[in-house]
């Protein structure tokens, strides 16, 4: 495992594989408005939301199409179409944006066969008064909004699929069944008794298997938005839902206190609600990084092998990151 924290301009060089980040050309210090950072080294995203903001978007416009810039760019394969298929060999995605002024959320879960993720949660805002919509029927108003129905299974993902189903479905998500989840494909059958400690194995769960964009956008007037974009964790269970489309979890944006996003292992993290949290540090005005690091170290006390990385920002422009991973990833590929 590895940790390490960056913060403000140090941020982009100690973490390149973890963050981009831009402000304005020629700021004195790491403080200054707007900010655009986004997890991972997605960098086009981070220039894409840049130039909406300059071109006079809105922050929430910037992070929809920075973060959809990654949707079409199938950043590491990680977000859109044609990654991370489930069990079944479908691709499904997950999204969520947030208006730090008005606290109004959009999220869709389990989408299918609709490309653009966040898109369809921005429609959420715009034309529903709910947050969440889920499955086929988020599918159906997608397509009520315009957005194209479409196959989103590639050459790429039938492979992912084809070679998991040829090494007996390792890895996979399930425990506690018959036949024994670790060496044999399902069906599976509930066993008698439940073992409820949970095991994770870094060979189960690799962030290269929980890569998500994660996007916050704070606008010169301190306006922040926040989203996120992913297709979800490879070999999951169909209708697995992470904390990506989970506001609080995934991303949170709060235009009296900062913004925030986290991405790494979902189904633990969003247990946490780790973007609400280092919010609420910030409005008490811790700084970002350490914001970003008590939210880490709370979840770490009870996952203590948990990976995970948020980014956080704060309204007057200060940003920073924390993260724990397996060193793997660290190496260059
Ligand atoms: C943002 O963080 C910086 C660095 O810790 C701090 O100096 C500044 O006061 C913070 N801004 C707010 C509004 O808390």
């Amino acid at each position: 495992m590895a940790a390490g924290r960056g913060g403000g301009r140090r941020g982009v060089t100690v973490a390149l594989l973890l963050l981009a980040a831009l402000t304005p050309a020629g700021a004195a210090s790491a403080a200054a408005l707007p900010v655009v950072i986004n997890t991972w080294a997605f960098r086009t995203a981070a220039e894409t939301a840049w130039r909406v903001l300059e071109s006079g978007g809105s922050e929430l416009d910037a992070v929809e199409r920075g973060c959809g810039q990654c949707e079409i760019d199938q950043c590491d394969g990680s977000v859109g179409y044609g990654g991370s298929p489930d069990e079944s060999g479908e691709t499904t995605l997950d999204a969520m944006i947030m208006d730090g002024n008005t606290m109004e959320v959009g999220a869709v879960a389990d989408l299918r066969r609709v490309k653009n993720a966040i898109g369809v949660a921005r429609k959420v805002i715009e034309y529903t008064k709910h947050t969440l919509l889920v499955g086929e029927s988020a599918s159906l108003f997608a397509v009520r909004m315009g957005f194209p129905y479409e196959d989103l299974t590639t050459q790429k993902s039938l492979s992912l699929y084809s070679e998991w189903l040829n090494q007996n479905c390792q890895p996979n998500y399930w425990k506690n069944v018959v036949p024994d989840s670790s060496k044999s494909c399902g069906p599976y059958k509930r066993r008698e008794e439940v073992t409820y400690r949970e095991e994770h194995t870094s060979s189960q769960r690799s962030v290269h298997n929980h890569d998500t964009i994660g996007m916050v956008v704070i606008g010169v007037s301190g306006t922040v938005a926040s989203g996120t974009s992913t297709n979800g964790a490879i070999h999951k269970l169909p209708g697995r839902v992470g904390d990506s489309p989970i506001a609080g979890a995934g991303s949170y944006a709060d235009s009296t206190a900062g913004g925030a996003a986290a991405t790494g292992d979902g189904d633990i993290m969003m247990r946490f609600l780790p973007s609400y949290q280092a919010v609420e540090y910030m409005r008490m005005g811790t700084d970002p990084t350490v914001a970003c690091q008590k939210v880490i170290s709370r979840i770490q006390k009870y996952a203590p092998k948990f990976f995970g990385a948020i980014i956080c920002a704060n309204i007057t422009g200060s940003y920073g990151m924390y993260f724990v991973l397996q060193t793997k990833f660290l190496d260059p590929n």
